[in-house]
C-alpha cells in the first residue's frame, strides 16, 4: 500500500511491507530535492543558468531536480516533473527556456480572483507535495517579488537575476542583458547604413518600460545621436534642436534610440495608464510613432520607425552571458549546499555574491541621471533630450 505523508516540507512515498524504507537511509536524507522554474519574459542565458545550477549541484551533493513548467503557473497548478541529469547537458548555448515561462503578475498573487483560487496556498502545498528542499526561481523583478513572498511564507527559495532590462536592484548586471545589448547594437549599426543612404531620421525603439539600461548601452555602443530614456523625460524642442544642429553640420541622417517606456515632458505629468491612453487616442501604437510624427511635422524630414521588439530577447546567449549565467548558477548550488536560503545571486562590484531576497525585491534599479555613461554621452555630443 502506498502512503502519502506530509512531513514538514517533505512528501514521502514508501511501501509499508518492505523491511527497509530506502527513504530513511542516510543517503536519502542527504539528498536534496530542488524545484526549478523560470518566470516572466524569457531571455538568452536562462538555459545556461539552469545548467549551471544543475551541474554544480550534481558535482556537490546528491540531488534530484523537479522541473516546474511555465514559471509560477506550474507551481500553482502542480505542473511539474522529475528531470534527468542528461537534460541539463547541451543547453548552454540554447536560447529561451527548456522549462517554459509565463507572466503571473505579483500584484495578483495574493488576490483571490473569479476562479476562487488561493494561489499562494497552492504554491505552498505543491512545494510540500513535491517534497522540495528548495525552490530555485530564475526571473526578473516580478519573479523576485513572488519569490520573496514564498520565502516569507517559510519556503526555502534561491533566486537568480535574469532580464534584458538589467533593472534588478543590488546586482551590477543581470544575465540576458548583454546579449540584448549585442542584438540591439547590431540593429543600430544596420540602421545607420540605410539612414545614410536615404538621408532620414530613424527612430529605433528598444525594450525597457521603466528602465533605460538597454537603450543607454545600445545607444552608446551603436553611436546613436539622440538617446531617450524613461528615467529622463525628454523635451521635444531639445530633440528637434539636436536634429537641426546635425543638418547644419551637414550630417545626412539622425539616429534616435528611444526606450519603449520613454515619454516627453508633457506626458511626464500623466500617470502610466494615462500615457498609454494619450497615445491610443492619437492613434500612435507606441511612443516612437508619436515622436516620429512630431519630428516630421516640425522639421519636414523623412522619418521612419524601427521596433525590433522581442527579437531582442531571442536566440542564443553571448559568451558574456554564458559565463555570467554559469557563474550565477554554480553560486546558487553553493548557497543550496550551505542551506543559505532567502537569497538572490548577484554580481556586486564585479564579484559573484548574493543579496537577501527581500532587498532585491524591494525596488528596481534605474539609470541615475548622473550615471557615468550619460556624462560620457554628453561629452561626445549625444543628446538625451534635455534642455
Ligand atoms: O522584462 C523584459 C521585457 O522584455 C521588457 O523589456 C518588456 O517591456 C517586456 O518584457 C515585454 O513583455 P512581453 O514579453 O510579455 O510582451
Amino acid at each position: 500500500m502506498l502512503f502519502f505523508l506530509i512531513d514538514k516540507q517533505k512528501t514521502k512515498h514508501y511501501n509499508k511491507n518492505s523491511e527497509v524504507n530506502p527513504e530513511e537511509s542516510e543517503a536519502y536524507k542527504l539528498r536534496r530535492k530542488i524545484g526549478i522554474l523560470t518566470a516572466g519574459g524569457d531571455c538568452p542565458g536562462l538555459n545556461a543558468a539552469i545548467r549551471g545550477v544543475a551541474k554544480a549541484s550534481y558535482e556537490r551533493f546528491d540531488v534530484e531536480f523537479i522541473g516546474i513548467a511555465d514559471g509560477y503557473r506550474g507551481l500553482i497548478e502542480g505542473d511539474y516533473r522529475t528531470m534527468g541529469q542528461s537534460e541539463f547537458s547541451g543547453i548552454l548555448t540554447l536560447g529561451g527556456t527548456i522549462l517554459g515561462t509565463s507572466r503571473r503578475p505579483y500584484r495578483n498573487m495574493q488576490v483571490i480572483e473569479e476562479d476562487n483560487v488561493d494561489k499562494v496556498a497552492l504554491m505552498k502545498s505543491n512545494y510540500m507535495r513535491m517534497g522540495l528542499d528548495c525552490l530555485v526561481t530564475l526571473g526578473g523583478n516580478g519573479t523576485h517579488k513572488t519569490a520573496n513572498l514564498l520565502s516569507e511564507e517559510g519556503l526555502n527559495v534561491i533566486a537568480l537575476p535574469k532580464t534584458i532590462d538589467n533593472d534588478i536592484y543590488g546586482t551590477d548586471v543581470t544575465f540576458g542583458f548583454h546579449t540584448a545589448v549585442d542584438i540591439a547594437t547590431d540593429v543600430v549599426d544596420r540602421i545607420h547604413t540605410t539612414a545614410n543612404s536615404h538621408g532620414r531620421v530613424m527612430v529605433i525603439e528598444l525594450m525597457g518600460n521603466k528602465a533605460g539600461w538597454l537603450t543607454l548601452y545600445a545607444g552608446i555602443a551603436g553611436g546613436a545621436d539622440i538617446i531617450l530614456l524613461p528615467e529622463m523625460p525628454y523635451s521635444l524642442d531639445s530633440v528637434i534642436a539636436s536634429i537641426e544642429k546635425r543638418i547644419e553640420n551637414r550630417h545626412r541622417f539622425t539616429i534616435i534610440v528611444v526606450a519603449e517606456g520613454a515619454y516627453d515632458k508633457t506626458m511626464a505629468k500623466m500617470k502610466n495608464k494615462e500615457r498609454i491612453q494619450f497615445l491610443k487616442e492619437k492613434n500612435f501604437p507606441t511612443i516612437s510613432y508619436y515622436l516620429a510624427s512630431e519630428i516630421e511635422q516640425k522639421t519636414g524630414l523623412e522619418t521612419r520607425v524601427v521596433i525590433p521588439g522581442h527579437y531582442l530577447r531571442g536566440g542564443n546567449p553571448s559568451p558574456y552571458d554564458r559565463v555570467l549565467s554559469t557563474q550565477f548558477g554554480s553560486y546558487a548550488a553553493r548557497l543550496i549546499e550551505k542551506g543559505q536560503y532567502g537569497q538572490t545571486v548577484a554580481m556586486v562590484n564585479g564579484k559573484i555574491s548574493s543579496n537577501p531576497l527581500k532587498v532585491a525585491a524591494s525596488q528596481s534599479k534605474f539609470v541615475p541621471k548622473d550615471h557615468q555613461m550619460i556624462k560620457c554621452g554628453n561629452d561626445i555630443g549625444v543628446s538625451f533630450g534635455q534642455e
